[in-house]
């Protein structure tokens, strides 16, 4: 069967979700309108592993509609809308292999399924799909592939640095379109959704501790500070660390501030932020959140050890009780908090992100033969584009230079 997913049954509700989102993608539906005329991905086999919510919908209908054919599986365990999936099995014909709340198994397995389709373009979010093939079909012919996100671009470059990197690969991430507003403004709100939706807890006035001061971790202290929490930054680059001061925030190591807050959420790509020995030192009631790619960052294991018991409060919020008789809130069981327990950014954002996405395959096939075997930014000439198009599609005009402005700008010579 060309496609593995909860219930087809739901297919009509998703429909309506697909339609929702798209009203928000003006930017989308822009590239869709243009690569569905140029046909640019006609003949093209995609191979994606995406988060399957209404705005990933919206992007691989784009892609069908320039002429390629897409398989997709989830990125992660918990983020797949089976009412999208349904959707674009039923009413878009595409081999969708997904569902919330796979497990380890079947969350590779779905990733194994995508690839018998033998695909020409590879499309990840994570990197978990481009390190599948490196290890294991090194065989297929790929074109080229993108990186949706910050903890695969990191590793498709640790690919590049030890020369193992098989195809050209464009890290979407890097484009300015995409990480300053899908990764500071998107995860500012949608972890903030997350926490709210499994907790229901008051923002104002609690203690949130937000490890990491990379965009998201910008993007979620900015977005507490603004719901009235006063926030403290724990961060280990000293460039990061200072910006967080001066943005006004109070900036202290994890050992310190685990006594101090109500509120933890982790975004730094790194393992064990949040560890066990920390956990012990945490108030009664604190909630852990995690916002970062993969489920490492807060040590859930070193949790499950220590914990006397645990019980689950409602959906994504489990209780751990400590030795010590303190208990504390563990959320979507250390996974994104903001695709598990909400339903990621909002569509307005992910049109950026997804408008770089669609043309970035375009400029793929475009320079096939072309590129080489390594990590590649977006184009400047996509980034300005996708922005443009976003403007316009919220009716905001902007300024013009002058041919005396530009012209001003080439000079070297005048002065004072
Ligand atoms: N990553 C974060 N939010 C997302 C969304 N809404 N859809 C797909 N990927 C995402």
């Amino acid at each position: 069967m060309d496609y593995n997913i909860k219930d087809i049954g739901l297919a009509e509700q998703g429909k309506k979700q697909i339609e929702w989102a798209e009203m928000h993608m003006p930017a989308l539906i822009n590239v869709r309108q243009e690569l569905s005329q140029r046909k640019s991905l006609k003949g093209i086999r995609i191979s994606a592993v995406l988060h399957v919510t209404k705005e990933t919908a919206a992007l691989v209908r784009t892609l069908k509609e320039a002429g390629a054919e897409i398989a997709l599986a989830g990125s992660n365990p918990l983020s797949t809308q089976d009412d999208v999936a349904a959707a674009l099995v039923k009413y878009d014909g595409i081999k969708v292999f997904a569902w919330k709340g796979e497990n380890d198994t079947e969350y590779y397995n779905n990733m194994t399924e995508i690839l018998k389709y033998e695909p020409n373009i590879i499309m990840d979010d994570g990197g978990d799909l481009h390190a599948l093939i490196h290890e294991k079909y090194s065989n297929l012919n790929i074109i080229g592939g993108t990186e949706e996100t910050t903890t695969g671009v990191i590793r498709l470059k640790a690919m590049e640095e030890n020369k193992v990197i098989k195809y050209p690969v464009i890290a979407v991430n890097n484009a300015f379109t995409k990480y300053l507003f899908d990764n500071r403004i998107g995860t500012g709100q949608s972890a903030i959704d997350g926490i709210i939706r499994s907790t229901n807890i008051l923002i104002a006035g609690k203690v949130a501790v937000v490890v990491g001061y990379g965009w998201v971790g910008r993007g979620i202290a900015l977005r507490m500070r603004g719901m009235g929490a006063r926030v403290i930054v724990v961060e280990a680059s000293p460039l990061r660390a200072l910006e967080a001061v001066m943005d006004g925030f109070d900036v202290m190591p994890m050992s310190k501030a685990a006594e101090l807050g109500e509120i933890f959420v982790t975004a730094t790509g790194n393992i064990n932020v949040i560890s066990k020995e920390h956990i012990q030192k945490m108030k009664n009631g604190a909630v852990l959140a995690n916002a970062g790619h993969f489920n490492v960052e807060i040590d859930v294991k070193g949790l499950k050890e220590i914990a006397k018991s645990v019980r689950n409060i409602r959906p994504f919020l489990d209780e751990y009780t400590l030795p010590n008789g303190n208990k504390v809130y563990l959320l979507a069981d250390g996974r994104l908090v903001n695709l598990a327990a909400a339903e990621g950014h909002p569509s307005e954002v992910m049109d950026l992100s997804f408008s770089n996405q669609a043309l970035s395959v375009e400029y793929l096939i475009n320079n096939q033969g072309k590129l080489e075997k390594k990590v590649y930014n977006v184009p400047q000439e996509i980034d300005e584009k996708v922005a443009f198009l976003k403007l316009k599609g919220m009716g905001i005009e902007i300024e013009t230079m002058t041919e005396e402005q530009k012209d001003y700008m080439k000079q070297w010579k005048y002065g004072t």
